[in-house]
């Protein structure tokens, strides 16, 4: 992913609204995400309202209804078409449906996923509700690469807000979206940049 001139083409897998999706998609349009394109969004709902979006920005979508089928059959047609698209790097905005094994070995360190608050703490689903009961004071988002294990992969950045008082679940929630659109950009950038590496399971900026 060094090589400067060559594109870095994203395969999108969204389940729902695809906010994510837009704030990528603009700061692409915006050149705040050099050296990055959109090859493919890839919904696994017939109804996700990101499929509209994704019309409306004029991005290639498909769409494969994963509902009551087997999920290493289903992936390996979502793996295909990714690979149709020669898709360099698979992200994860939404995407409301766990991945087989097979699927994150063909595409090794190749797959983000952002989590809406500061893992490992409250991994799962509805993690801003989880954070919020519990009582926090400061939570916030992660991006990190996918491996086997839920929410679990290497870290690539987190962004932390405060939980203010006044807040309620549903006030939270849209704070962190907000810092969401700018993190995954962010952390897209630097996987393109080819500037950073593994160190163990620390993802740190490589040595000049
Ligand atoms: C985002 O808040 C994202 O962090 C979360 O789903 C929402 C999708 O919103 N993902 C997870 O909880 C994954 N465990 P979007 O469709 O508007 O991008």
């Amino acid at each position: 992913m060094s090589d400067k001139a060559k594109k870095l083409r994203l395969g999108i897998l969204i389940s729902g609204r695809g906010s994510n999706l837009i704030a990528i998609a603009n700061n692409i349009r915006a050149g705040t995400l050099p050296g990055v394109e959109i090859a493919i969004v890839i919904s696994n709902t017939a109804s996700a309202c990101g499929l509209a979006v994704t019309r409306e920005l004029g991005l290639p979508g498909e769409v494969f209804v994963s509902k009551g089928r087997p999920r290493a059959e289903h992936d390996a047609d979502v793996a295909a078409c990714l690979r149709r698209h020669n898709v360099d790097l698979v992200v994860l905005a939404g995407y409301m449906r766990l991945l087989s094994p097979e699927f994150i070995h063909a595409f090794p360190n190749r797959i983000v996923n952002i989590h809406p608050s500061l893992l490992p703490a409250f991994p799962g689903i509805d993690a801003q509700h989880q954070a919020f009961d519990y009582g926090v004071k400061v939570t916030g988002c992660t991006v990190h690469f996918v491996d086997e294990h839920l929410d679990h992969g290497p870290i690539i950045l987190q962004r932390a807000i405060p939980v203010l008082d006044t807040d309620d679940a549903d006030s939270l929630s849209a704070r962190i979206l907000k810092e969401e659109h700018k993190a995954y950009s962010e952390a897209i950038a630097r996987i393109a940049s080819g500037d950073y590496e593994f160190q163990g399971r620390r993802y740190v900026r490589r040595k000049a």
